[in-house]
């Protein structure tokens, strides 16, 4: 009875394994190591390197015993997925699919997927699970038709199926465990930060009260605790149901900038740079189905994700 934890070599990934492991489960995981690390692979966990895109995995999927699947890897970057579309059809949609080919094969028929709060483009309002989806970047897209074949075998082959749709996630477990990813708001501000450089707004003229983009940050903790409680949910029962994660509470990027600079005790003002492609103004979560069909609730603060992020970087 082992749950696989694809990209369990990432950031995410690593603290999934972790919180799963705590909750007294097995876990293997598979990884080509495109942006994670084996060393974050603790040594008593079965690993296959392998693309997903490419590599059936079935026969190991046997081997190992899996009884299901989490799978988080893939590409995470709006902007990126602009610029490079097939990569994050590839990563993020063909793999998703090899993945439940392999699955099928292996007569595995559970799966908590990784999903994203850009599916929902720029909500007008506090997103939750019913909002529509329109999303506005390649990388968008492809969390919306991983969902949907998903759902498909949920439907057509019995599946049990849930999809996380992360907001913004920032923190760290552990200082070996951080964000080494160069696109979001957090890592990219405490990595100029370290370097002395000064951190960058791209774009201040957005319709939000400051002017800078508004998100929801959770802590990669917590979240990683959402995945144990969806993981119990598919072991009792056998629901086909979509969860947002997040706090419920926006941040703008000027207010994640002071509590970056009040945890690093940095002098450095931020510069206003232009917009990003592929950014909307305010996104941000109702995560009320999540606390009451789940029992999940966030426990920890933006200045809990900034220390630990910060105590991850230097
Ligand atoms: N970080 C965020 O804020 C955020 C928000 C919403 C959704 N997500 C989703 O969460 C997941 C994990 O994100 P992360 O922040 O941990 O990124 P990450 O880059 O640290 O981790 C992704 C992991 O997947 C692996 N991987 C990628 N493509 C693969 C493939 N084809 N085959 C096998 N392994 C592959 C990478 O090597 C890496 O270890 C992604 O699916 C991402 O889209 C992340």
């Amino acid at each position: 009875m082992t749950w696989i934890v694809t990209g369990g070599a990432g950031y995410i990934g690593s603290h999934v394994v972790r919180a799963l492991q705590r909750s007294g489960r097995r876990v293997a995981v598979v990884d080509d190591l495109s942006t994670g690390r084996e060393s974050r692979v603790p040594p008593d966990v079965p690993f296959l390197r392998a693309d997903l895109s490419e590599a059936p995995i079935a026969d190991w999927l046997r081997e190992v015993g899996a009884t299901g699947v989490v799978h988080v890897a893939g590409r995470k970057s709006p902007t990126e997925s602009m610029v490079d579309p097939l990569a994050y059809w590839r990563h993020n949609v063909t793999a998703t699919t090899r993945v439940l080919e392999g699955m099928r094969a292996a007569g595995v028929a559970r799966i908590v997927f990784s999903s994203s709060c850009s599916v929902y483009g720029t909500p007008t309002a506090a997103a939750d699970e019913g909002s529509p989806l329109a999303p506005e970047s390649p990388y968008g897209h492809s969390k919306v038709a991983a969902e949907r074949a998903i759902e498909q075998c949920g439907e057509a082959h019995g599946f049990g199926w849930v999809s996380l749709r992360y907001f913004n996630v920032a923190g760290s477990a552990d200082p070996t465990l951080g964000d080494l990813g160069v696109h979001n708001l957090v890592p990219l501000a405490l990595q100029a930060v370290a370097a002395g450089r000064a951190p960058v707004i791209h774009g201040d003229d957005y319709p939000t009260p400051d002017g800078t983009c508004l998100r929801d940050y959770v802590h990669v903790e917590d979240l990683a605790e959402a995945h144990v409680a969806a993981v119990r949910a598919l072991e009792e029962a056998h629901p086909g149901r979509v969860f947002n994660v997040g706090t419920g509470r926006p941040h703008s990027v000027r207010e994640v900038l002071d509590v970056v600079a009040d945890v690093t005790g940095s002098g450095l003002v931020p510069v206003v740079g232009p917009r990003r492609a592929g950014d909307p103004a305010a996104v941000h979560a109702v995560v009320d189905r999540i606390r009451d069909e789940l029992g999940w609730r966030p426990s920890r603060d933006l200045r809990d994700m900034v220390a630990s992020a910060w105590a991850a970087t230097v």
